[in-house]
């Protein structure tokens, strides 16, 4: 969860970058020097974009196969609902990252930001969640 949390984060501060230098390059042309760093930029925010939707897949996994075998079922607490939610924020939002530069599709960026803004949510309720079930096994 460390690991997702510093993705998150890492993933939030190059995509901001990004918009930064593309709204730049947008009004002052000019600074076409800067705006060159922008594809590796964008190849390192997909690949940490990608180990991020490894992370949430090996914690939901780990989650699943854990609750099944402790309890030999699921959906003992909101933290299965939670945590759905944010597997399928997280796999919308690595999609609508796919179709930001399609021409006929101008919404997947503005898509991008708000499944981003909700997966921030829904991280701090999975953690809390989660933390609240790891509570019950606590003396
Ligand atoms: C889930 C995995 C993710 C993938 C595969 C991904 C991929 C991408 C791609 C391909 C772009 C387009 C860059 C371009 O304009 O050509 C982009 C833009 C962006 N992403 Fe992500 N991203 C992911 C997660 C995130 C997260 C978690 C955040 C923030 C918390 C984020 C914030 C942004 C921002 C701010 C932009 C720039 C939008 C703009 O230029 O206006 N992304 N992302
Ligand atoms: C992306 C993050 C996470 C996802 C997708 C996820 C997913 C899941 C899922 C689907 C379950 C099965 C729940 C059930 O059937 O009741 C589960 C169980 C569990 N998770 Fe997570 N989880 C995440 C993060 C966390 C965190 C941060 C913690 C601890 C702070 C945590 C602690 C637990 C515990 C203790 C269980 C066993 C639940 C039980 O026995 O009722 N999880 N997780």
């Amino acid at each position: 969860m460390g690991l997702t949390v510093f993705l998150f984060v890492c993933l939030a501060a190059l995509g901001g970058w990004m918009r930064y230098l593309r709204l730049q390059g947008e009004t002052v042309p000019a600074i076409d020097t800067q705006t060159s760093l922008f594809p590796s930029l964008r190849r390192v925010h997909f690949s940490l974009g990608m180990m991020l939707v490894f992370t949430i897949l090996l914690l939901l996994s780990i989650g699943i196969v854990g609750t099944l075998g402790h309890f030999g079922s699921l959906g003992h607490s909101p933290h299965l609902p939670v945590g759905l939610t944010v597997v399928t924020l997280t796999l919308a939002s690595a999609w609508s990252a796919t179709q930001i530069n399609h021409p006929q599709k101008p919404w997947a960026r503005s898509l991008h930001l708000t499944l981003n803004s909700l997966l921030m949510v829904a991280l701090a309720l999975v953690s809390w969640s989660g933390w609240l079930v790891v509570q019950k096994y606590l003396p």
